[in-house]
């Protein structure tokens, strides 16, 4: 071989192994940035309902935003479990206790408002205890929660103030599936029995993975 055949082949060699090293530290590196970026966004939400973004800079921002807003909350996923003994005692004995995140504050004032006619029982509460479960399920109403569960009932209410959780669009959406016959079920009744079918209700968590539909 000639020397200059030997030089031709070597930096030859040197240019492809150089080219091949840096072609991977990139896709190294987008990767990374890939991984860094989903497990931002799956913090915030990895629901199953892609209709209300396909933006992912928006998501992206909103998520940015609200972490310098709320950085004590941004992580919430779940509603937090109902803790206020008097609304447990006085609301919880006929169904279950509704989270006060699944309600904007205008739709409690308007359910304690008309406990004389409570979808067809007459409630009797004293006015101490009123006012305890007032001011606990309107503290802690859907529009002061950073619970992604929270956001999307708000979101999907604007400013309606509906009397039921089972009328906000969100949630019926949710459940268009469940036939209404599955809701007759002795073991259901209504809609409005969450926890008939989400184990975790109480907890606040309303993952469909912890969905059973009772027999
Ligand atoms: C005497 C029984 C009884 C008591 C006590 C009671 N409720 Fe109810 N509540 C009902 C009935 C019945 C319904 C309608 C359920 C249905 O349609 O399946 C209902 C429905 C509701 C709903 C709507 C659920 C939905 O469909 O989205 C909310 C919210 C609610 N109650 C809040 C309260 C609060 C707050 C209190 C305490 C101040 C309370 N309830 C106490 C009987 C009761
Ligand atoms: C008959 C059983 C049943 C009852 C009662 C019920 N749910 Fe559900 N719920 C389901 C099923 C099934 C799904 C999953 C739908 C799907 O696969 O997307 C669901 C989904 C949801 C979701 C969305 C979960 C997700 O991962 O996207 C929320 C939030 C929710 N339910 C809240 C409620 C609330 C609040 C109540 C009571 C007012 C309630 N549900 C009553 C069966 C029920």
């Amino acid at each position: 071989m000639t020397r200059t055949r030997k030089w031709i082949i070597f930096w030859v060699t040197f240019l492809l192994v150089a080219n091949g090293a840096c072609y991977m530290a990139v896709a190294d590196h987008h990767g990374y940035k890939e991984k860094r970026w989903y497990q931002k966004i799956s913090n915030w939400d990895d629901d199953d309902d892609h209709d209300d973004d396909h933006d992912r800079q928006g998501k992206k921002r909103r998520y940015q935003k609200r972490y310098r807003n709320n950085s004590k909350n941004y992580k919430k996923r779940y509603l937090t479990p109902v803790n206020n003994p008097t609304y447990i005692e006085e609301c919880g004995g006929c169904h279950f206790t509704y989270q006060p995140e699944l309600l904007p504050s205008g739709s409690w004032d308007k359910i304690l408002f008309g406990l004389e006619d409570h979808y067809g029982e007459a409630i009797e509460l004293d006015p101490k205890s009123k006012k305890v479960i007032a001011e606990y399920l309107k503290a802690n109403a859907a529009e002061y929660s950073s619970a992604k569960r929270a956001v999307k009932i708000m979101r999907s209410l604007g400013d309606r103030t509906p009397l039921r959780i089972t009328q906000i669009p969100y949630i019926q959406e949710k459940h268009h599936e469940v036939p209404p016959k599955v809701l007759v079920r002795d073991s259901i009744g209504s809609l409005s029995n969450c926890s008939a079918c989400h184990t975790t209700a109480e907890k606040g968590i309303y993952e469909d993975d912890y969905v059973v539909i009772p027999r």
